[in-house]
């Protein structure tokens, strides 16, 4: 699948699965979300523009690469989103946030926008979109579409999970947008929920069910 990265490192698939597990608790759950989406950055933030500074070693002055971690945005979809930003924001510490509230019907399944913050000159930053879920696509495609209207430099959508579904709808709309995920699961529910998956992502996170 083109525009897709399959994050396959032993460590994110060994903890995808214990996050799974429905007895998982919230305490758990949310732990292992954070270290994997710590581990999940390095490999989206692996093409991130550098430049080179001078710098004084105790010993000669040299130079070395640096990336300018302000330049980044990491764009939560509430709220299930939140619970990948602590893990990424581990390690680029600089790095802005802007949030889109986008809830799912419960009939139509469609994204109804309520929230939507930005940091100031996104024309110069780079975005990475984040929810954990995509699964219909539709909060996904909204988010981005959203996104587009304020035209930052570039955009990557990250997600846990993923479903034939969600990446045949997301493509359809953003064919530019890279998804990064840890796993492609067999299909989605006829109430848009992802098997296996594992189960209603934000109230796993915030311990709501
Ligand atoms: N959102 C979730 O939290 N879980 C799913 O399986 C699908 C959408």
């Amino acid at each position: 699948m083109s525009n897709v990265h399959l994050i396959d490192h032993p460590l994110v698939q060994h903890k995808l699965t214990l996050m799974r597990r429905k007895d998982a608790s919230t305490n758990s759950f949310r732990r292992l979300l954070n270290e994997l989406a710590l581990l999940m950055a390095y490999e989206v933030t692996r093409d991130m523009p550098m430049q080179t500074i001078e710098i004084e070693t105790p010993l000669e002055t040299t130079t070395g690469q640096v990336i300018d971690g302000k330049k980044l945005v990491f764009v939560s979809i509430l709220r299930a989103g939140n619970g990948i930003l602590e893990g990424m924001l581990s390690v680029v510490p600089g790095a802005r946030v802007g949030h889109i509230g986008l809830y799912r019907d419960p009939k139509t399944l469609t994204a109804v926008e309520y929230y939507f913050k930005m940091p100031t000159a996104m024309h110069e930053r780079d975005v990475i979109v984040v929810d954990p879920m995509l699964a219909t696509g539709n909060s996904a495609i909204a988010a981005v579409d959203r996104l587009k209207e304020i035209g930052p430099k570039s955009i990557k959508f990250v997600c846990l999970l993923t479903c034939p579904e969600g990446i045949a709808a997301f493509q359809k709309a953003h064919p530019d947008v890279p998804i990064y995920t840890a796993a492609i699961d067999r299909q989605l529910n006829e109430h848009g929920y992802i098997l296996p998956g594992l189960g209603d992502a934000g109230d796993r996170i915030f311990g709501t069910q």
